[in-house]
């Protein structure tokens, strides 16, 4: 079963909007995800109930996700979870928990220099959780909000690859129909389509 959590260290940068586009990608795909709510507002679980969403979405917000989760998520009826972080400077404890479990973190951030320059905390967090395991999950960074034909983002790419880091192929836009999408149901959205493409295809499963 695949764990995927979105992650960042400060709020808005598109963890909850990547976890509900991307969980109802992987659904279109054949895949049977859900959704774990590991934030205590509880972002993700409210929309999926105002929206009516075909996918499941469950409220998880502890400090000891890591071990809660196999009891929470039926294996016969899921392979996919995503789980949706709340933002690391406010808890640290529930963000590394959810790291602990991850077998693939995403790292959501809009390809720009002040997002760059507090990404830090986000490594360490990773490496923290990954020494309460014995593998690594794969990391990669999804720039999103992604302004089209910005020389900048070829930029902070290369930045980010020059430190040794994956930035995903992929780029989610900024649009106002993800600005506006909470609370409603989720369509068949393109970005994304091409998101959860590109993660079958790295986990060789394409
Ligand atoms: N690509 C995008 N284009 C336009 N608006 C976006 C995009 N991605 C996210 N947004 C908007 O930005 C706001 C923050 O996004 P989101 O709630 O997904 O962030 P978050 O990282 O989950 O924040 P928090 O940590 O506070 O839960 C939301 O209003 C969302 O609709
Ligand atoms: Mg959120």
């Amino acid at each position: 079963m695949r764990v995927l959590t979105t992650v960042n260290l400060k709020g808005g940068s598109g963890k909850t909007t990547t976890a509900a586009y991307l969980a109802h990608a992987f659904a279109d795909r054949g895949r049977r995800p859900i959704i774990v709510d590991a934030d205590p507002q509880g972002s993700a679980v409210r929309w999926q109930e105002l929206g009516g969403w075909p996918l499941p979405a469950v409220a998880l917000p502890s400090t000891t996700l890591h071990r809660q989760l196999a009891g929470v998520v039926d294996r016969n009826r899921f392979d996919l979870v995503v789980i949706d972080t709340p933002p690391l400077e406010d808890r640290h404890g529930i963000v590394v928990s959810a790291l602990r479990v991850a077998t693939d973190v995403l790292v959501t951030m809009a390809p720009s220099m002040m997002e760059l320059d507090r990404v830090g905390p986000v490594w360490k967090a990773i490496e923290d959780a990954a020494g309460y395991r014995n593998d690594d999950p794969s990391v990669s960074v999804l720039f999103n909000r992604v302004t089209a034909r910005a020389s900048s983002t070829q930029a902070h790419r290369d930045i980010l690859t020059e430190q040794g880091r994956r930035v995903l192929a992929t780029t989610i836009p900024r649009r106002e129909v993800y600005a506006q999408a909470f609370g409603s149901p989720i369509g068949k959205d393109e970005p994304h389509a091409r998101l959860a493409e590109e993660l079958l295809t790295m986990w060789g499963e394409r």
